[in-house]
């Protein structure tokens, strides 16, 4: 059977974007495939949480997958940090990993433009980490978003070169994946670029309905189309995007009939938007909460999730320690 992996860094509370690139997807595959689900909070380390924050968020993310459908009947459900093994593997990987390929990665670029302060090492290994994380499983499919596409070409690489130094097929070349064909990315509402944790631009899972009125009620748009079967400029596309994605596509047609023939008025579109993300996002907030208050309850997943990741893990470093020719005495 094929292995399923994905998971979410803890940086705070989810967004849509997290939701529709990886939650959503991983969901549904839930009933098929082996399937681990784990909250990456090792990967949020780059940005130096404080200790309270890094609990707190992993809390946060927990309740959040569980409230979203994760089952942890169905699937593995775990803390990084809780699994030492891939922490191994996470070494072992980087005696192959060069600093040519890391560096010449989009988000790391992205993040030395944005933070030239703050260029620590776990940033630059961030994707073999990620590796690390999709190989100790020997995962298949791995649902993402779009921006991970990248990061996943490199878990192939690292994949493909262990199996070849060491002459056995031990890891699978993991595959990013999405139901539909293309990766999503999910737009923000400020008129350019994805929605994302720390662009202040985001829907969140468990946003009070209020606020996502209002956040959606003052998204970018522009003056209105001033001719027929005109182009939506980038901000009004990104909102037909987002209104794809949670809307029912008669109410998608009729705004996009409307803007066709100029009679749009933004006003109506973005209130039925703001009430389709309300409805589509309130049974994982009528969960979240009960979820997240319950000790006992997380307590106990996390314990079970941690047994089997850890079980999986170890089986294949194993085999990679072996491989390597780390024998006891
Ligand atoms: P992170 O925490 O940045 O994002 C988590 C997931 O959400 C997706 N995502 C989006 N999808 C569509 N539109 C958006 N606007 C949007 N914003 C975020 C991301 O593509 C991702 O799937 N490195 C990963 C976490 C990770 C991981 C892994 C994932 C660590 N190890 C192993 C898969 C397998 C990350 O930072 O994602």
């Amino acid at each position: 059977m094929e292995t399923v992996l994905s998971g979410i860094r803890s940086t705070g509370n989810l967004h849509l974007g997290n939701y529709m690139g990886a939650v959503r997807n991983f969901v549904r595959l839930q009933d098929d495939y082996r399937c681990f689900f784990f909250i990456a909070d090792y990967h949020s380390l780059t940005t130096h949480p404080t200790p309270e924050d890094l609990h707190g968020n992993v809390r946060k993310v927990l309740a959040e997958y569980l409230a979203s459908g994760i089952d942890p009947e169905k699937s593995v459900l775990y803390v990084q940090s809780e699994v030492p093994e891939v922490i191994e593997l996470y070494l072992l990987l980087n005696m192959n990993a060069y600093l040519g390929e890391l560096e010449r990665t989009v988000t790391f670029k992205e993040k030395v433009r944005k933070n030239p302060n703050n260029v620590n090492a776990g940033l630059l290994t961030y994707p073999v980490l990620m590796a690390a994380d999709i190989l100790v499983h020997r995962a298949n499919k791995v649902p993402v978003g779009k921006d991970q596409e990248q990061h996943l070409e490199l878990a192939r690489i690292f994949a493909r070169r262990f199996n070849h130094m060491y002459g056995e097929k031990v890891f699978p070349e993991p595959e990013a994946f999405n139901f539909g064909r293309e990766l999503v990315k999910v737009p923000g509402l400020d008129g350019t670029g994805k929605m994302g944790k720390s662009e202040g631009n985001g829907l969140f899972l468990v946003d009070d309905p209020k606020v996502i009125r209002k956040k959606v009620m003052s998204a970018v748009t522009d003056a209105g189309p001033t001719e027929p079967n005109q182009t939506p400029s980038e901000p009004v596309q990104n909102l037909f995007t987002i209104m794809d994605l949670v809307s029912d596509p008669g109410t998608v047609q009729f705004f996009r009939d409307q803007y066709s023939t100029c009679s749009i008025r933004y006003g109506d579109m973005k209130k039925q938007l703001a009430e389709d993300i309300v409805q589509f996002l309130a049974p994982i907030r009528e969960r979240y909460d009960e979820i997240y208050n319950d000790d006992a309850y997380l307590h106990r997943v996390t314990k079970e999730g941690r047994e089997k990741a850890r079980e999986s893990a170890a089986a294949t470093m194993r085999e990679v320690r072996r491989l390597f020719g780390f024998k006891p005495f």
